[in-house]
Protein backbone atom coordinates (compact mmCIF):
# COMPACT_ATOMS: atom_id res chain seq x y z
CA UNK A 1 0.00 0.00 0.00
CA UNK A 2 1.14 3.90 -0.88
CA UNK A 3 0.90 5.30 2.48
CA UNK A 4 -0.30 9.30 2.11
CA UNK A 5 -0.54 9.05 -1.83
CA UNK A 6 -2.87 11.83 -1.82
CA UNK A 7 -1.07 13.84 0.99
CA UNK A 8 2.19 15.50 -1.11
CA UNK A 9 2.02 18.87 -0.40
CA UNK A 10 3.62 19.52 -3.58
CA UNK A 11 1.10 17.88 -6.02
CA UNK A 12 -1.79 19.76 -4.21
CA UNK A 13 -0.13 22.91 -5.07
CA UNK A 14 0.74 21.92 -8.34
CA UNK A 15 -2.97 21.07 -9.20
CA UNK A 16 -4.45 23.74 -7.83
CA UNK A 17 -1.67 26.03 -9.83
CA UNK A 18 -3.09 24.45 -12.79
CA UNK A 19 -6.50 24.48 -11.99
CA UNK A 20 -5.60 28.55 -12.04
CA UNK A 21 -6.63 30.35 -15.62
CA UNK A 22 -6.13 33.98 -16.65
CA UNK A 23 -8.38 36.32 -18.07
CA UNK A 24 -6.99 38.08 -21.26
CA UNK A 25 -6.76 42.21 -21.40
CA UNK A 26 -4.67 42.81 -23.97
CA UNK A 27 -6.49 45.93 -25.55
CA UNK A 28 -4.49 48.88 -24.90
CA UNK A 29 -1.92 47.01 -22.75
CA UNK A 30 1.79 48.54 -22.81
CA UNK A 31 5.22 47.13 -22.13
CA UNK A 32 5.23 46.19 -18.18
CA UNK A 33 7.61 47.19 -15.61
CA UNK A 34 8.26 44.31 -13.07
CA UNK A 35 10.28 46.50 -10.91
CA UNK A 36 9.69 46.31 -6.78
CA UNK A 37 10.89 47.84 -3.74
CA UNK A 38 11.11 45.71 -0.44
CA UNK A 39 12.59 46.79 2.68
CA UNK A 40 13.80 49.95 1.12
CA UNK A 41 15.86 47.61 -1.59
CA UNK A 42 14.88 48.17 -5.35
CA UNK A 43 15.04 45.19 -7.52
CA UNK A 44 14.36 44.57 -11.11
CA UNK A 45 12.23 41.71 -10.46
CA UNK A 46 9.63 40.20 -8.30
CA UNK A 47 11.66 36.74 -8.41
CA UNK A 48 13.94 35.52 -5.76
CA UNK A 49 16.38 32.82 -4.57
CA UNK A 50 15.39 30.53 -2.01
CA UNK A 51 17.32 29.49 0.81
CA UNK A 52 19.34 27.10 -0.57
CA UNK A 53 21.75 25.19 1.25
CA UNK A 54 24.94 22.52 -0.03
CA UNK A 55 25.30 23.90 -3.17
CA UNK A 56 27.13 23.10 -5.85
CA UNK A 57 29.57 25.23 -6.68
CA UNK A 58 28.84 27.00 -3.73
CA UNK A 59 26.43 29.14 -2.27
CA UNK A 60 28.47 32.84 -3.02
CA UNK A 61 28.05 32.01 -6.50
CA UNK A 62 24.06 31.44 -6.45
CA UNK A 63 24.39 34.74 -4.39
CA UNK A 64 26.64 36.77 -7.66
CA UNK A 65 23.76 35.22 -9.73
CA UNK A 66 21.19 36.49 -8.05
CA UNK A 67 23.13 39.97 -8.07
CA UNK A 68 23.68 39.84 -11.71
CA UNK A 69 19.49 39.75 -12.33
CA UNK A 70 19.66 42.33 -9.07
CA UNK A 71 16.89 39.91 -7.35
CA UNK A 72 16.95 39.63 -3.96
CA UNK A 73 18.68 36.33 -2.69
CA UNK A 74 18.14 33.88 0.42
CA UNK A 75 20.55 31.51 2.20
CA UNK A 76 19.99 28.39 4.23
CA UNK A 77 22.07 26.32 6.20
CA UNK A 78 26.02 26.63 6.37
CA UNK A 79 28.78 28.49 8.22
CA UNK A 80 29.92 32.08 8.98
CA UNK A 81 32.32 31.54 6.74
CA UNK A 82 30.31 30.90 3.58
CA UNK A 83 27.93 33.26 4.38
CA UNK A 84 30.71 35.73 4.65
CA UNK A 85 31.59 34.81 1.43
CA UNK A 86 27.94 35.51 0.37
CA UNK A 87 27.49 38.69 1.22
CA UNK A 88 30.72 39.74 -0.12
CA UNK A 89 29.15 39.40 -3.61
CA UNK A 90 27.32 42.54 -2.80
CA UNK A 91 23.87 40.77 -3.07
CA UNK A 92 21.09 41.49 -0.88
CA UNK A 93 20.83 39.03 1.10
CA UNK A 94 18.14 37.56 3.80
CA UNK A 95 20.13 34.65 6.08
CA UNK A 96 17.36 32.26 7.15
CA UNK A 97 18.53 30.41 10.34
CA UNK A 98 17.50 27.01 11.37
CA UNK A 99 15.49 26.24 14.38
CA UNK A 100 18.86 25.16 16.12
CA UNK A 101 17.70 23.59 20.13
CA UNK A 102 20.68 25.41 20.72
CA UNK A 103 19.34 29.09 20.75
CA UNK A 104 22.70 30.72 21.53
CA UNK A 105 23.73 29.49 17.62
CA UNK A 106 20.72 30.94 16.48
CA UNK A 107 21.08 34.46 18.61
CA UNK A 108 25.00 34.47 17.55
CA UNK A 109 24.18 34.10 13.71
CA UNK A 110 21.28 36.40 14.02
CA UNK A 111 24.07 38.59 15.33
CA UNK A 112 26.71 37.27 12.80
CA UNK A 113 23.58 38.85 9.81
CA UNK A 114 23.27 41.87 11.57
CA UNK A 115 27.11 42.77 11.75
CA UNK A 116 28.19 41.61 8.25
CA UNK A 117 25.36 43.67 6.54
CA UNK A 118 22.46 41.14 5.32
CA UNK A 119 19.19 42.90 4.60
CA UNK A 120 16.91 40.46 6.56
CA UNK A 121 17.06 37.19 8.70
CA UNK A 122 14.44 34.73 9.19
CA UNK A 123 13.82 31.35 10.83
CA UNK A 124 12.15 28.32 9.00
CA UNK A 125 10.39 26.90 11.88
CA UNK A 126 8.64 24.12 9.73
CA UNK A 127 11.81 22.21 9.94
CA UNK A 128 11.80 21.68 13.81
CA UNK A 129 9.96 18.52 13.15
CA UNK A 130 9.78 16.47 10.32
CA UNK A 131 6.84 14.87 8.85
CA UNK A 132 6.68 11.17 10.33
CA UNK A 133 5.78 12.50 13.88
CA UNK A 134 6.10 15.56 16.24
CA UNK A 135 9.76 15.06 17.44
CA UNK A 136 11.97 17.80 17.38
CA UNK A 137 14.91 16.73 14.15
CA UNK A 138 18.82 16.52 13.47
CA UNK A 139 18.77 18.20 10.08
CA UNK A 140 22.69 17.45 9.07
CA UNK A 141 23.53 15.76 12.39
CA UNK A 142 22.38 18.94 14.36
CA UNK A 143 19.46 19.12 17.19
CA UNK A 144 16.24 21.22 16.05
CA UNK A 145 13.97 22.44 18.36
CA UNK A 146 9.97 23.29 18.28
CA UNK A 147 10.43 26.61 19.53
CA UNK A 148 7.95 28.23 21.59
CA UNK A 149 5.75 31.70 20.96
CA UNK A 150 8.24 33.62 23.48
CA UNK A 151 11.05 32.62 22.01
CA UNK A 152 10.26 33.39 18.72
CA UNK A 153 9.47 36.97 20.17
CA UNK A 154 13.05 37.45 21.93
CA UNK A 155 14.72 36.30 18.26
CA UNK A 156 12.68 39.03 16.50
CA UNK A 157 13.45 41.70 19.45
CA UNK A 158 17.25 40.62 19.50
CA UNK A 159 17.82 42.00 15.85
CA UNK A 160 17.00 45.58 14.22
CA UNK A 161 16.70 43.78 11.11
CA UNK A 162 13.77 42.73 9.30
CA UNK A 163 12.58 39.34 10.46
CA UNK A 164 11.05 36.45 8.57
CA UNK A 165 9.24 33.56 9.95
CA UNK A 166 9.30 30.62 6.81
CA UNK A 167 6.95 28.02 6.86
CA UNK A 168 3.87 30.01 8.10
CA UNK A 169 0.88 28.20 6.20
CA UNK A 170 -2.38 30.16 7.29
CA UNK A 171 -3.93 34.03 8.13
CA UNK A 172 -3.58 32.84 11.79
CA UNK A 173 0.10 32.27 11.58
CA UNK A 174 0.21 35.34 9.55
CA UNK A 175 -1.01 37.38 11.80
CA UNK A 176 0.73 36.12 14.65
CA UNK A 177 3.98 37.00 12.98
CA UNK A 178 2.80 39.99 12.55
CA UNK A 179 1.55 40.57 15.66
CA UNK A 180 5.44 39.88 17.39
CA UNK A 181 6.88 41.82 14.82
CA UNK A 182 8.16 40.19 12.28
CA UNK A 183 8.25 42.37 8.49
CA UNK A 184 6.65 39.73 6.78
CA UNK A 185 6.33 35.75 6.26
CA UNK A 186 7.78 32.81 3.57
CA UNK A 187 4.69 30.77 2.64
CA UNK A 188 6.34 27.63 2.38
CA UNK A 189 5.67 24.09 3.57
CA UNK A 190 9.33 23.33 2.88
CA UNK A 191 9.10 20.84 0.37
CA UNK A 192 5.99 18.50 1.72
CA UNK A 193 7.38 18.53 5.15
CA UNK A 194 3.97 19.48 6.17
CA UNK A 195 1.75 17.02 3.80
CA UNK A 196 -1.53 17.75 2.89
CA UNK A 197 -1.30 21.72 3.03
CA UNK A 198 -3.27 23.86 1.59
CA UNK A 199 -1.72 25.43 -1.04
CA UNK A 200 -0.12 28.70 -0.37
CA UNK A 201 -1.31 30.44 -3.34
CA UNK A 202 -4.74 29.12 -2.45
CA UNK A 203 -4.70 30.82 0.83
CA UNK A 204 -3.27 33.94 -0.46
CA UNK A 205 -5.80 36.29 -0.50
CA UNK A 206 -7.37 35.31 3.21
CA UNK A 207 -4.10 36.07 4.19
CA UNK A 208 -3.45 39.38 2.41
CA UNK A 209 -6.55 40.12 3.44
CA UNK A 210 -6.02 39.36 7.17
CA UNK A 211 -2.05 41.29 7.58
CA UNK A 212 -2.97 44.08 5.30
CA UNK A 213 -1.02 45.28 2.12
CA UNK A 214 2.45 45.94 3.97
CA UNK A 215 3.18 42.87 5.81
CA UNK A 216 5.55 41.10 3.31
CA UNK A 217 4.19 37.87 1.97
CA UNK A 218 7.05 35.52 -0.23
CA UNK A 219 5.79 32.65 -1.72
CA UNK A 220 8.11 29.30 -1.79
CA UNK A 221 7.51 26.06 -3.17
CA UNK A 222 6.73 24.63 -6.73
CA UNK A 223 7.04 27.78 -8.61
CA UNK A 224 7.72 26.42 -11.65
CA UNK A 225 7.57 29.28 -14.02
CA UNK A 226 6.58 32.73 -14.68
CA UNK A 227 3.20 31.93 -15.05
CA UNK A 228 3.04 30.42 -11.66
CA UNK A 229 4.69 33.33 -10.63
CA UNK A 230 1.92 35.90 -12.08
CA UNK A 231 -0.69 33.64 -10.24
CA UNK A 232 0.75 33.93 -6.89
CA UNK A 233 1.26 37.57 -7.29
CA UNK A 234 -1.91 38.19 -8.60
CA UNK A 235 -3.26 36.60 -5.59
CA UNK A 236 -1.37 38.70 -3.05
CA UNK A 237 2.43 37.96 -2.90
CA UNK A 238 5.00 40.39 -3.41
CA UNK A 239 7.77 38.05 -4.06
CA UNK A 240 8.16 34.87 -5.11
CA UNK A 241 10.91 32.16 -3.93
CA UNK A 242 12.79 29.88 -6.68
CA UNK A 243 14.77 26.87 -5.01
CA UNK A 244 15.23 23.49 -7.52
CA UNK A 245 14.78 25.30 -10.97
CA UNK A 246 18.10 27.23 -10.17
CA UNK A 247 20.27 24.12 -9.16
CA UNK A 248 20.48 22.50 -12.90
CA UNK A 249 21.35 25.71 -14.56
CA UNK A 250 23.69 26.79 -11.62
CA UNK A 251 25.17 23.29 -11.53
CA UNK A 252 26.04 23.68 -15.26
CA UNK A 253 26.72 27.52 -15.91
CA UNK A 254 27.38 29.31 -12.50
CA UNK A 255 26.48 32.67 -11.84
CA UNK A 256 25.26 33.26 -15.23
CA UNK A 257 22.77 29.95 -15.30
CA UNK A 258 21.07 31.38 -12.27
CA UNK A 259 20.61 35.05 -13.88
CA UNK A 260 19.33 33.73 -16.92
CA UNK A 261 16.60 31.56 -14.87
CA UNK A 262 15.80 34.86 -13.34
CA UNK A 263 15.46 36.70 -16.52
CA UNK A 264 13.56 33.52 -17.93
CA UNK A 265 10.90 33.52 -15.21
CA UNK A 266 10.45 37.42 -15.17
CA UNK A 267 10.17 37.30 -18.78
CA UNK A 268 7.08 34.58 -18.41
CA UNK A 269 5.92 36.99 -15.95
CA UNK A 270 5.71 40.06 -18.03
CA UNK A 271 4.31 37.84 -21.10
CA UNK A 272 1.15 37.15 -18.63
CA UNK A 273 1.31 41.35 -17.30
CA UNK A 274 1.29 42.19 -20.81
CA UNK A 275 -1.88 40.16 -21.64
CA UNK A 276 -3.23 41.47 -18.39
CA UNK A 277 -2.86 45.09 -19.11
CA UNK A 278 -0.92 45.27 -15.66
CA UNK A 279 1.41 48.21 -16.59
CA UNK A 280 3.72 47.21 -13.12
CA UNK A 281 3.04 44.74 -10.67
CA UNK A 282 0.85 47.15 -8.75
CA UNK A 283 -1.42 47.19 -11.26
CA UNK A 284 -1.80 43.47 -11.48
CA UNK A 285 -6.06 43.07 -10.85
CA UNK A 286 -6.65 39.96 -8.70
CA UNK A 287 -9.80 38.96 -10.99
CA UNK A 288 -8.07 38.15 -14.06
CA UNK A 289 -7.37 34.77 -12.44
CA UNK A 290 -9.92 32.53 -12.63
CA UNK A 291 -10.68 29.32 -10.36
CA UNK A 292 -11.68 26.51 -13.53
CA UNK A 293 -13.72 24.72 -11.82
CA UNK A 294 -13.59 21.73 -14.52
CA UNK A 295 -10.27 21.01 -14.24
C1 LIG B 1 19.26 21.32 -1.83
C2 LIG B 1 18.30 22.11 -1.01
C3 LIG B 1 18.74 22.72 0.17
C4 LIG B 1 17.86 23.46 0.95
N1 LIG B 1 18.31 24.05 2.09
C5 LIG B 1 17.48 24.85 2.81
C6 LIG B 1 17.95 25.53 3.98
O1 LIG B 1 19.10 25.38 4.39
N2 LIG B 1 17.09 26.33 4.62
C7 LIG B 1 15.80 26.51 4.21
O2 LIG B 1 15.05 27.27 4.83
N3 LIG B 1 15.33 25.86 3.13
C8 LIG B 1 16.12 25.04 2.42
N4 LIG B 1 15.64 24.41 1.31
C9 LIG B 1 14.24 24.60 0.90
C10 LIG B 1 14.11 25.68 -0.16
O3 LIG B 1 14.49 26.96 0.37
C11 LIG B 1 12.65 25.82 -0.65
O4 LIG B 1 11.82 26.12 0.46
C12 LIG B 1 12.15 24.55 -1.30
O5 LIG B 1 13.13 23.95 -2.13
C13 LIG B 1 10.88 24.83 -2.11
O6 LIG B 1 11.11 25.64 -3.21
P1 LIG B 1 11.26 25.03 -4.71
O7 LIG B 1 10.04 24.16 -4.96
O8 LIG B 1 11.30 26.24 -5.60
O9 LIG B 1 12.52 24.24 -4.73
C14 LIG B 1 16.49 23.62 0.55
C15 LIG B 1 16.05 22.99 -0.62
C16 LIG B 1 16.93 22.25 -1.40
C17 LIG B 1 16.42 21.60 -2.65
Amino acid sequence: MIKNKNCNSMDIARKYLDSLVIEGRILGSVHPSTRCSILGMEFDTPVMGAALSHLRPGMAGYAEGLKNANAFCSVGMGDNEDFAKVLETGAKVMKVIKPYADREEIFSRIRFAEEHGAAAVGIDVEHATNSEDDRDSLVAGLQMKQPTLEELKEYVKSTKLPFFFKGVMSAKDALTAKGIGAAGVILSHHNNIFRCAAPHVFLLPEIRAAVGPDFILIVDGGIEDGYDAFKALARGADLVSIGRPFMPPYEEKGPEGVSETVKEFTNELRAMMLRTGSKDLKSIDPSVVKEAYWL
